[in-house]
């Protein structure tokens, strides 16, 4: 089968178009014929090596994080699905392979994709959608009335957690360039902040929770808009001690590591007496139906981007790459 295959840690040449033996499913498993796959700034992130220290991938591998496609062989031992069931995934972190024709995954880690959509847009779904529902529901406990503040609310993420955040009851303010603003508002924004016009931490305050998806100055400036007692959730920021142990399953050097990253803004937060969180999403296909059945209901749907065919990986990561994606982008075999 023909697959995209990580040789090096590199540039966008460190991927090649490979025909690599089949996967067979091992226990457990279920084999998907890929229709769509969801690219994500992890997969470049990854491809240069910037999460060598935490990953335990061994190249080469087939890469890729996210699919849609159709279930066409199952492992031994009982297994909840059938051939034919239409289902997407976020895949396991250390095995990758969405970005081929077929890719083996645990069933856990699967689910039945949102009946009302079509393969792409179920594809760009599941690493977005899941950090977006683990971060605002597990970490920030977002409710009726919350005061939300998101950044970067037009991307990937931020698109589906705007969404999910209005479902949930909050008020929400995000950032947008100009490029992004009647986006973000159509998908329910109470208020938007042209970054490249306005400080937001100049002007916001009494907020009691921040997703960040930007990271440096952009989460160093949500500390300031908090109300005491505030938390802040960062997946584009610093890792901290809890990232180890509460995601990583508590490496000893890395927990080491992040508390040491960590201490500036671990004391920006102790001043502004709020909690700081840097949050690695967690695949998961219990959260996944829990995200169909939202999709279904008409609560939350997929921003996307462009489709790309799957020979032109090359210009789908030139595009995410750039760093101006609005919503997802995918690509479709
Ligand atoms: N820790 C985790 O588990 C986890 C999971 C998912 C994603 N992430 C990380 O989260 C970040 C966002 O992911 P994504 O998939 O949403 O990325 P994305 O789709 O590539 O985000 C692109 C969007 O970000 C906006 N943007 C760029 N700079 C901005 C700024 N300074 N302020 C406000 N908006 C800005 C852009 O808007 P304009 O075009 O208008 O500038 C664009 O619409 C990435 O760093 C990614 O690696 C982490």
């Amino acid at each position: 089968m023909r697959a995209y295959v990580l040789t090096r840690y590199g540039g966008p040449d460190a991927m090649e178009l490979r025909d690599v033996p089949v996967p067979q499913p091992g226990p457990g498993d279920v084999r998907i014929k890929v229709a769509a796959a969801g690219l994500n700034p992890v997969d470049f992130k990854f491809r240069r090596g910037a999460l060598r220290p935490i990953s335990q991938v061994r190249l080469p591998i087939v890469a890729g994080c996210e699919l849609a496609g159709t279930v066409e062989a199952i492992g031994p031992g009982p297994n909840r699905f059938s051939i034919g069931d239409r289902v997407y995934a976020r895949v396991d972190k250390a095995r990758l392979g969405a970005f081929a024709e077929l890719a083996c995954v645990q069933q856990e880690l699967v689910a039945a994709m949102p009946a009302s959509l079509g393969f792409a847009e179920a594809a760009g779904l599941p690493l977005a959608g899941l950090t977006a529902l683990q971060a605002l529901r597990d970490e920030l406990a977002v409710g009726r009335g919350t005061r939300l503040f998101i950044s970067g609310g037009a991307g990937g993420v931020g698109t589906l957690a705007i969404q999910l955040a209005k479902y949930l009851g909050a008020q929400v303010t995000t950032t947008a360039s100009a490029r992004g603003e009647a986006l973000v508002r159509r998908l329910g924004a109470d208020a938007v902040i042209d970054y490249n016009r306005e400080d937001f931490s100049a002007v916001l305050h009494g907020f009691d929770a921040v997703l960040d998806l930007v990271g440096g100055v952009t989460l160093r400036g949500s500390f300031r808009i908090l109300k005491p007692g505030g938390r802040v959730v960062s997946i584009a920021g610093v890792p901290e001690p809890l990232t180890a142990t509460k995601d990583l399953g508590s490496p000893p050097m890395i927990t080491a590591a992040f508390w040491l990253m960590s201490m500036g803004i671990r004391r920006r937060a102790r001043k502004a007496k709020a909690s700081y969180r840097y949050l690695f999403m967690h695949p998961s296909g219990d959260d996944l139906r829990t995200l169909a059945a939202l999709v279904d209901a008409g609560h939350v749907q997929p921003v996307m981007d462009r489709t790309y065919p799957f020979a032109d990986i090359g210009g789908a990561f030139a595009a995410l790459e750039h760093g101006h994606a609005k919503g997802k982008i995918v690509v479709t075999l």
